[in-house]
C-alpha cells in the first residue's frame, strides 16, 4: 500500500465513531409505488391500520391478529409478561392449528385447492390436493401416529422430508394431535438430523425414500439410518421410522428397512383409511412445533414456537404483508425445512384459505425458465422467494421471465439483504414492472415478519426492508446501549421493544442460551416484569434512513474490521453488483500484518461474459463506492462460490481459502466439490503474487473460521 492511501485510510479511521456503529456507505435509493391497481384490492389500503397498531393500543392490537382464527375458547389475558422474557400470549385461550388450517374452510371451499404440488420432473403431473382431500390425509396421518406409533400430547416427531405433500400433511397431522413437529431440512445430512433428533428427545421418525433433485432421484432413506446412528450416540433411541414412497411401488433407496423399526407408510395406512381424528383443543401457549435455527457456531438452537400466539402472528402477516385474498394463487418458493416454509408456505396462507403452491425441486432445473413455466401454467399470482435464488435467476436467465405469460401482483424477497441491483431485476424483469414488492427481514426466532413495508400504503426502496411492521417497535442501540439515531449515517445492533405473537417462547431445553442470546445484552434489571426493560436483541446489524426505512446490514458478525473501520459484507457485494458482469459477489476478510484484516472478493460472472478486466473493475466500484480502504486485496473470478443447501454463500469456507487455513466442516454444502477448485486456483495465484501461508495467532483464526453466518 502506498504513503498516500495510509494517509487517507487514516483520515477514513479518524472520523470513525465508537467501535459498535459499523459505518454505512450505502447509497440512498429513489423510492418505487404501487400501482394503482394493486392498492385497489390490497387487504391493508385503509392507513388507519398503523394508528390501530400504535404502541399506545400495545398489546391489544394483536387481538385483530388472534381474531383471524377460530377459538375453541377465547383468551383472558392478550399478553402476560409475569415471567419475563418468556412472554405469554392469550392465555387461557384454546385452539387447534390443523382445524384452522383445514377444517374450517370445508364448509365454503371444500373442494378448492388447498395445495398445488409441482413435481421436478416436468412430465409428471401437478398434484392437487383440495381443502376435502387435506382433511382426509391429514385425520388419516394423524390416526397412524395415535394408533401406530401410540404418540401423545407434548411428544415431539422429528421429520427430515423434501417438498413434497406428505410434509405439510404430517405437520397438520401433528397439530391436530397436539404433538410437536421438528421439521429438519431434507437438505441436511443424516448426523445434522441425528444431532436434532436428540436435541429434541424424538421417538419418531418422518421420512422418505427418495426425492427428485436436478433430474436425480436422491437416496434419503440412508440418512434416516446416519441419523439414528447419531442419535442413538447422543443416547437418544428412535422407536419408530416412517417412510414415505416417492414413487408408488418402487423403493429408491439402497438403505435396507430395519424389521421392527422402519415402516412404509403405504403399508400401514391401509389400517388407518377414512379414520378421522377429533382436532384436539390446544392451549394457546402450547408449542406447536421446534425449528432449529442453523447458526455459524455452537449447537443449533431449537426455535420453541407456540400454537395461538404463532398461529396469529403468521395469519395477520400473511393477511397484510403477502396481501393473500382466499382467491390467490400463491407461491412461496422456500422450502418448508425453513422457518419462511412453515409460516408462509404452510400455516398462514392455509389459516387464510388460499391455495398454497409447492415445488419438489430446484428453480434452475431443467433450465433457468422453470419458475416462470410454473407461475404461467398455474397462473400464480403472488411470488415470494430469497434474493439468493434471485440473483441465480438473473444470473443463468435475465431473459427467461419476458418469455412467460405469468402476471404477479405481489413478490416477497426475504432471508438477506437483496443488493439495489438485483431489487431492480426482480422489479423490471420477473415482475414485469407491475407487482408490489416486499423486502421482508426477520429471523427463524421471530416466527414472522418484523420489517416490510405495507404493500399498497409505504412506497418501495431498494435494499431498504423498510419501515418495522406494524405492532413491532424497533431501535437501534450500539454497544453502549446508546440508540442510534435515524438519519445518522451509522448503524447499530437493532433491537425489538416490545414482544409480539410470533417471538419463539425459549430455546428448547435450554432457557437459559435463550435469555442470555437475545435478552441478556440490553436488559435492565434481569427481575423486572415489565416489557420495557427487555429489548430482544436481534444479533442483526441495520441502519435507520432519515424517512425511517431500515437497511439490514445481516448478522453482526459479518463485518470485516480493516484498520478497526467495520465493513458491512453487504455493502462492499452490493458494490461489486454493480459491475454489468458481476452475478455475485462474496467479500470475506484476509489477515494482514498492517490493517489486521483486508477485504477479498470472490466473484461469478454472468453466463456468456467476457471475464476480462472485471476484477479490476470491481476493485474500482468498491473503491469509489465505499472508499480506498475497502479496496479488494484481491478480487477472484470463480465459476461458482460454495453455498449452503439453502442457498446463502458459505463466507467461512472462502474466507479459509484466502487465508490458507483448513475450510472445517462443509458437509452440509450444496456444492463440496467446487471448493477443492476454487482453493487450487486461489492458492496457486497466491502463491504465484508473492503471497505466502503463514501461522495465524488463536485470535485471527478465530476471526476467520467464525466469519460469517452460514443461515
Ligand atoms: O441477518 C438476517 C437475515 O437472515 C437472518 C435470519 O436468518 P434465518 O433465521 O435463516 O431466517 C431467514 C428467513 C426469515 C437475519 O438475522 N435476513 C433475513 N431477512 C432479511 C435479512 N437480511 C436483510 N434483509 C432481509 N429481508
Amino acid at each position: 500500500m502506498s504513503r498516500k492511501d495510509d494517509k487517507e485510510a487514516d483520515a477514513f479511521e479518524s472520523d470513525q465513531a465508537s467501535e459498535a456503529q459499523i459505518a454505512v456507505h450505502w447509497r440512498e435509493e429513489g423510492y418505487y409505488s404501487p400501482s394503482a391497481k394493486f392498492i385497489g384490492q390490497a387487504n391493508a389500503s385503509d392507513p388507519s391500520i398503523n394508528e390501530r397498531f400504535s404502541e399506545k393500543n400495545f398489546p391489544e392490537c394483536f387481538k385483530e391478529y388472534a381474531d383471524l382464527l377460530t377459538w375453541d375458547k377465547y383468551w383472558h389475558t392478550t399478553l402476560d409478561t409475569s415471567n419475563a422474557p418468556f412472554w405469554k400470549w392469550f392465555v387461557g385461550g384454546r385452539l387447534n392449528a390443523s382445524y384452522n388450517c383445514v377444517d374450517r374452510h370445508l364448509a365454503t371451499d371444500r373442494n378448492k385447492a388447498a395445495i398445488i404440488w409441482v413435481p421436478e420432473p416436468e412430465d409428471e403431473d401437478t398434484e392437487v390436493l383440495t381443502y376435502q382431500e387435506l382433511y382426509v390425509r391429514v385425520n388419516e396421518f394423524a390416526a397412524l401416529l395415535k394408533g401406530f406409533c401410540g404418540v401423545e400430547i407434548g411428544d415431539v416427531a422429528t421429520f427430515h422430508m423434501p417438498m413434497v405433500p406428505d410434509l405439510p400433511i404430517a405437520m397438520l397431522a401433528c397439530a391436530r394431535l397436539g404433538v410437536i413437529h421438528s421439521q429438519v431440512f431434507g437438505g441436511f445430512s443424516g448426523s445434522a438430523c441425528g444431532g436434532r433428533i436428540a436435541d429434541s428427545k424424538s421417538k419418531i421418525l418422518v421420512t422418505i425414500d427418495g426425492y427428485y433433485r436436478n433430474g436425480e432421484l436422491q437416496d434419503h432413506k440412508v440418512k434416516a439410518d446416519e441419523a439414528i446412528a447419531r442419535a442413538l450416540e447422543e443416547g437418544v433411541t428412535v422407536e419408530k421410522v416412517l417412510v414415505f414412497r416417492r414413487n408408488p411401488g418402487e423403493y429408491a433407496s439402497k438403505s435396507p428397512m430395519v424389521p421392527g423399526r422402519d415402516f412404509f407408510v403405504d403399508e400401514i395406512m391401509p389400517d388407518y383409511k377414512g379414520k378421522l381424528v377429533d382436532p384436539v383443543s390446544m392451549p394457546a401457549e402450547a408449542p406447536l412445533f421446534i425449528m432449529y435455527s442453523s447458526g455459524t457456531t455452537g449447537k443449533p438452537k431449537g426455535c420453541q414456537h407456540s400454537t395461538g400466539g404463532y398461529l396469529a402472528y403468521v395469519t395477520g402477516t400473511s393477511k397484510y404483508y403477502q396481501d393473500i385474498h382466499p382467491e390467490d394463487t400463491y407461491w412461496c418458493a422456500a422450502d418448508i425445512g425453513w422457518i419462511t416454509g412453515h409460516s408462509y408456505i404452510v400455516y398462514g396462507p392455509l389459516a387464510l384459505g388460499t391455495t398454497t403452491v409447492m415445488y419438489e425441486g430446484v428453480p434452475t432445473y431443467p433450465d433457468a425458465g422453470r419458475m416462470w413455466r410454473i407461475a404461467e401454467r398455474l397462473g400464480v399470482t403472488t411470488f415470494h422467494t430469497a434474493p439468493t435464488t434471485i440473483r441465480t435467476l438473473r444470473k443463468l436467465g435475465p431473459d427467461e421471465p419476458a418469455k412467460y405469460n405469468y402476471h404477479f401482483k405481489h413478490m416477497t424477497t426475504v432471508g438477506e439483504p437483496i443488493e439495489p441491483e438485483v431489487w431492480r431485476w426482480y422489479y423490471d424483469v420477473v415482475g414485469k414492472g407491475e407487482a408490489v414488492i416486499v423486502d421482508t427481514w426477520w429471523q427463524t426466532e421471530n416466527g414472522g415478519f418484523l420489517g416490510s413495508t405495507l404493500p399498497a400504503l409505504n412506497p418501495m426502496k431498494p435494499g431498504s426492508c423498510g419501515p418495522a411492521v406494524i405492532g413491532i417497535f424497533p431501535k437501534i442501540l450500539d454497544e453502549n446501549g446508546d440508540e442510534v439515531i435515524a438519519g445518522s449515517g451509522r448503524a447499530g445492533n437493532i433491537c425489538i421493544r416490545n414482544p409480539w405473537p410470533g417471538i419463539f417462547q425459549t430455546i428448547w431445553g435450554d432457557p437459559d442460551r435463550f435469555v442470555k442470546t437475545y435478552y441478556e445484552k440490553y436488559n435492565r434489571d434481569p427481575k423486572s416484569t415489565d416489557w420495557h426493560d427487555w429489548p430482544y436483541f436481534a444479533n442483526d446489524g441495520a441502519m435507520q434512513a432519515a424517512d425511517g426505512y431500515y437497511r439490514i446490514l445481516g448478522r453482526v458478525d459479518d463485518v470485516i474490521n480493516v484498520s478497526g473501520h467495520r465493513l458491512g459484507t453487504k455493502e462492499l457485494e452490493s458494490a461489486a453488483l454493480m459491475v454489468d458482469e458481476v452475478a455475485e459477489a462474496a467479500a470475506v476478510p484476509v489477515v494482514d500484518e498492517v490493517r489486521g484484516h483486508a477485504v477479498e472478493i470472490y466473484i461469478a460472472v454472468k453466463p456468456g461474459v467476457n471475464a476480462e478486466g472485471v476484477a479490476d473493475k470491481v476493485s474500482r466500484m468498491i473503491e469509489s463506492e465505499i472508499g480506498k480502504i475497502a479496496r479488494p486485496k484481491n478480487v477472484w473470478i470463480v465459476a461458482d462460490m460454495p453455498k449452503t443447501r439453502s442457498g446463502k454463500i458459505m463466507r467461512r469456507v472462502i474466507a479459509s481459502i484466502s487465508n490458507f487455513t483448513d475450510v472445517g466442516d462443509i458437509t452440509t454444502l450444496a456444492n463440496p466439490d467446487v471448493v477443492t477448485d476454487i482453493r487450487h486456483f486461489v492458492e496457486s495465484e497466491k502463491v504465484a503474487r508473492g503471497e505466502q501461508p503463514r501461522d495465524l495467532s488463536a485470535a485471527e483464526m478465530e476471526s476467520i473460521v467464525n466469519f460469517g453466518s452460514e443461515g
